[in-house]
């Protein structure tokens, strides 16, 4: 099957999708990118291209993560007009232009409710030998594929933020996932450039399993008064040797989505100690999602020059 691939569909055209998507540009597929939201679709998408093209790889993951948390890369897009990847890319809102895709890789909103529906529809446009694919970071992929008439083609394909600079695919097997389905998913992953791990269907899998709890107390951290953000994050960061502390990761991931997969763990797992903190719960009720609203636990946007004292 995976031989056979030469066009990939990306539905949700947000952090995740456009990374993804570029991930497959620029390993020579063709991409459709699919996006109910027109803004989503705008030259955004071109980012990870720019990133690509310009050999920006090549930087330490340190000195990435600056980058990618700095507002330079506004100017970025433009530099990627001329490039060749961009053609192989098409953007479109409307979800039957998948209909030649050999997978889709589903990046939307973490809402199971929502996910099926969209699995639902995906099974009725996509070609009957097509993989379906979720980059869920938490729901069932045994529960979306319940939504499709093809249980042993769908899977989880769990990319890491951002897909084209992070090293690692989760692979999730539903209980119905067929061995080829899996053995075609790995092998894209790692022609993507991938390792590829291994996980059994239950909410969060390995990485959020044990990377959201950690999130998750240090904004209990913070809501108790422990210490200052700037303080819980250098801790981390300098004491743990991450190169970001978890709030600011937070802020990177966006608070809705950990606020999201918290409520899976919570659920799913039955365990009080996965309740989501209040503080969290209130800063995505206050719309403070994190670095792609411009503010979360810290506060990313710039006071322009003009009106600086
Ligand atoms: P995002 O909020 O940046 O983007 C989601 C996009 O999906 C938006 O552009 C929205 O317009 C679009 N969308 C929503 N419903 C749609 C539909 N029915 N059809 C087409 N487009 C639709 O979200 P993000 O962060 O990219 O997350 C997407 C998925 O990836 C979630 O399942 C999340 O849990 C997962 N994920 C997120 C990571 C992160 O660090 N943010 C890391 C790994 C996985």
């Amino acid at each position: 099957m995976e031989e056979k691939m030469k066009v990939m569909g990306v539905v949700g055209s947000g952090q995740m999708g456009s990374g993804i998507a570029q991930l497959g540009v620029m390993d020579g597929l063709d991409v459709w990118l699919v996006d109910t939201d027109p803004d989503a679709l705008g030259p955004r998408n071109l980012l990870f291209v720019s990133i690509m093209s310009f050999g920006w790889l090549r930087l330490s993951p340190n000195l990435l993560v600056e980058i990618l948390l700095s507002e330079s890369l506004i100017c970025i897009p433009q530099m990627a007009v001329g490039t060749d990847a961009p053609r192989r890319l098409r953007c479109t809102s409307n979800l039957k232009d998948l209909h030649s895709a050999d997978i889709i890789v589903e990046a939307i909103v973490e809402s199971e409710d929502v996910k099926k529906k969209l699995f639902s529809e995906l099974d009725k446009i996509t070609k009957a030998s097509a993989i379906l694919a979720s980059n869920t970071s938490s729901i069932s992929i045994t529960r979306l594929a319940s939504a499709t008439s093809r249980p042993c083609q769908v899977i989880g394909m769990h990319f890491m933020n951002p897909p084209p600079l992070m090293k690692l695919v989760e692979v999730i097997r539903g209980a119905d996932t067929s061995d080829e389905t899996f053995r075609a998913t790995k092998a894209l992953a790692e022609r993507f450039g991938k390792t590829v791990v291994c996980s059994q269907d239950y909410a969060g899998f390995i990485v959020n399993r044990i990377l959201m709890p950690m999130i998750n107390e240090a904004f209990f951290t913070l809501y108790t008064g422990v210490a200052t953000k700037e303080d819980i994050d250098a801790g981390m960061k300098l004491g743990t040797n991450q190169p970001m502390g978890p709030l600011q990761l937070a802020d990177f991931i966006g608070l809705d989505v950990c606020l999201s997969i918290m409520k899976v763990l919570h659920t799913g797992l039955g365990d009080s100690k996965y309740a989501p903190c209040p503080l969290l719960v209130q800063y995505v009720d206050a719309g403070r999602l994190g670095k792609k609203r411009g503010i979360g636990v810290f506060d990313y946007r710039r006071v322009p020059e003009s009106v600086k004292p």
